[in-house]
C-alpha cells in the first residue's frame, strides 16, 4: 500500500486572479511529481495573470475556466469533479473567491464546484496586506474556518505592491506538505512524538570535524508524517540542509553530547521516540583549541566512545514506545534484531545502506521492520515520506494499541 497520502489521488488546483498565480504552475509540478492525478480550475482573472495552456500541458487535462461554453460533457463537470476530488487546493485565494465561499455564492465555475465538493480543502490567501488585515475578509475567513476548510496564514514580506506585511502566497513546498497534511488521518493527536535526525559531527579542530553522510532527509519525513497525523512533534537534528518543518519544535545541534542533552531533557515528555539520528559512535578524545598543523607524515588521533543515547533510553524507559534504526553494511536481520534487544526497543527498522536509492542521501529507503514480539515485515523500495507514515501506522496499531489493551486477569 502506497502510504505518501497522495499517489494516485485526485487532486484539483484552484487558481485565481493574483499576482501569486504563477506559483500554483510549481504547486501543480509538485502534485504531479508526487503521483497525483490533477485537474485544474481557473477564475476568469486568473486567466488574465497565466495561460490555461500552461496548466493544460503540464495536468494533461483541460482546465475548467467556463460553466457553458466547453461542450456538453461540460455541464456537470462542477458536480462530477466534486465527487471524485480526493482534495483541493486554493492558491491563490483571492479577497472576492473568499468572500463568495463564505456567502455560499455559486456563479462562476470554482464557486459552483465548491458548494459541491465534500473532500478536504486548503485555502491559500494571497492579496495586499490592507485587503488581508480588512474586517470582511477576516471575517470571511473565520467562518471558512469553522465550515472545516484548513485556511494557510500568508506568509509576510514585500509584496508586489509595494506594501510590506502578510499577504504573500507562501513557498509551493509549503502549501504542498500542508496539502499532504489535510489528507493525512488524525490518528496521533495527542500523541507526543521525540524524533532524532541527521548526522552529529565531532570537532578534531575548530575547522574539521568527524560525520557521516546522513542527510536528514529520513528522520525529517517521520517528523512530518507525525505532524500531519496530528502528533506534537519535536524534532532533534544534527547539521542538514534542510528547512524545519512546519508545526514541529525544531532543536539544532552539532555533537552526540548535545543530542544527548536534549533527548535525555524531552525524554520524560513523550510518548514515543523514534531515533534516526546517525550518531557518531566515536569523536576525538580532545578537541584541538587551534587549527592542527600540517606537519608530521603522519597524524595519529586517539578516539573515544559516545554515549550510547538510545541505550540510555532503553534502561531509562518507562511508558515511551522506543523506536531506533539500524545502518547497515550487511547481516542486516542479525544485527538490527541485536540492536532490538540490546536497546530494549519495540521497533527497529533496519535499513541496508551504501546503494543509490536507499539509506544515506536518497530520497527512498529499503527498510525491514523488526518487531520486539519476533514479527518482521519487508517493505519495498519508496518516498521516505511513505516509509515514515508506514512505520507511524505499526507504532498506531501494533504498539499504541497493545499499550492500551487492558492486562489480563488471572483468577
Ligand atoms: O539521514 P538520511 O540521509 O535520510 O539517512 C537515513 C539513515 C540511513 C541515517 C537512517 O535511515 C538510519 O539508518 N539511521 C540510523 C543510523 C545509525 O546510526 O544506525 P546504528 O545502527 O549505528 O544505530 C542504531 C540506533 O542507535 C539508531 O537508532 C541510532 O540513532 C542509535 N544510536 C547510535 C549510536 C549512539 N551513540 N547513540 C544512538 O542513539
Amino acid at each position: 500500500m502506497m502510504r505518501n497520502g497522495i499517489k494516485n489521488k485526485k487532486v484539483i488546483l484552484a487558481v485565481c486572479g493574483g499576482i501569486a498565480a504563477y506559483k500554483s504552475i510549481e504547486i501543480l509540478r509538485l502534485l504531479k511529481k508526487a503521483g497525483a492525478e490533477v485537474r485544474v480550475i481557473m477564475t476568469q482573472s486568473a486567466q488574465w495573470f497565466v495561460g490555461a495552456l500552461t496548466f493544460e500541458a503540464l495536468s494533461g487535462q483541460s482546465v475548467f475556466k467556463d460553466m457553458f461554453q466547453e461542450g456538453s460533457e461540460a455541464s456537470f463537470r462542477h458536480i462530477d469533479w466534486a465527487r471524485e476530488a480526493d482534495g483541493v487546493i486554493i492558491a491563490p485565494a483571492t479577497a472576492n473567491t473568499i468572500g463568495k465561499l463564505a456567502n455560499g455564492i455559486a456563479d462562476d465555475p470554482l464557486s459552483t464546484f465548491m458548494l459541491a465538493v465534500a473532500s478536504p480543502v486548503l485555502i491559500c490567501p494571497s492579496m495586499n496586506t490592507h485587503m488581508y488585515a480588512n474586517q470582511a475578509v477576516q471575517r470571511n475567513l473565520d467562518t471558512l474556518r469553522s465550515d472545516g476548510y484548513v485556511v494557510v496564514e500568508p506568509a509576510s514580506g514585500q509584496l508586489a505592491c509595494g506594501t510590506t506585511g502578510p499577504g504573500r502566497l507562501p513557498e509551493p513546498e509549503e502549501i504542498f506538505d500542508r496539502f499532504l497534511g489535510c489528507l493525512s488521518p488524525k490518528d496521533l493527536v495527542g500523541k507526543k512524538i521525540l524524533v532524532t535526525a541527521g548526522p552529529t559531527i565531532e570537532p578534531i579542530d575548530p575547522v574539521r570535524f568527524i560525520s557521516n553522510r546522513s542527510s536528514g532527509k529520513m528522520g525529517f519525513a517521520v517528523a512530518r508524517a507525525a505532524e500531519h497525523r496530528g502528533a506534537e512533534v519535536t524534532l532533534i537534528s544534527g547539521p542538514t540542509h534542510l528547512a524545519d518543518p512546519m508545526n514541529v519544535t525544531t532543536i539544532r545541534v552539532r555533537t552526540a553530547e548535545e543530542m544527548a542533552g536534549h533527548v535525555f531533557q524531552q525524554m520524560e515528555n513523550a510518548d514515543v521516540i523514534i531515533k534516526s539520528a546517525a550518531v557518531s559512535d566515536y569523536g576525538p578524545k580532545e578537541s584541538e583549541a587551534h587549527k592542527i598543523k600540517k606537519g608530521k607524515n603522519e597524524l595519529v588521533l586517539h578516539l573515544q566512545q559516545n554515549e550510547d543515547i538510545l541505550k540510555v533510553l532503553g534502561q531509562k524507559k518507562k511508558h515511551q514506545i522506543l523506536v531506533g534504526f539500524a545502518a547497515e553494511t550487511k547481516d542486516l536481520e542479525k544485527n538490527a534484531t541485536q540492536k532490538l534487544a540490546e536497546k530494549n526497543l519495540d521497533i527497529i527498522a533496519g535499513n541496508l545502506v551504501g546503494s543509490s536509492d536507499s539509506g544515506f542521501e536518497s530520497d527512498t529507503n529499503t527498510v525491514t521492520l523488526f518487531f520486539k514480539d519476533g514479527t518482521t515485515e519487508s517493505l519495498p523500495t519508496m518516498e521516505k515520506l511513505e516509509v515514515a507514515h508506514i512505520l507511524l501506522d505499526r507504532i498506531a496499531t501494533k504498539v499504541l494499541r497493545a499499550a492500551k489493551a487492558p492486562k489480563s486477569t488471572k483468577n
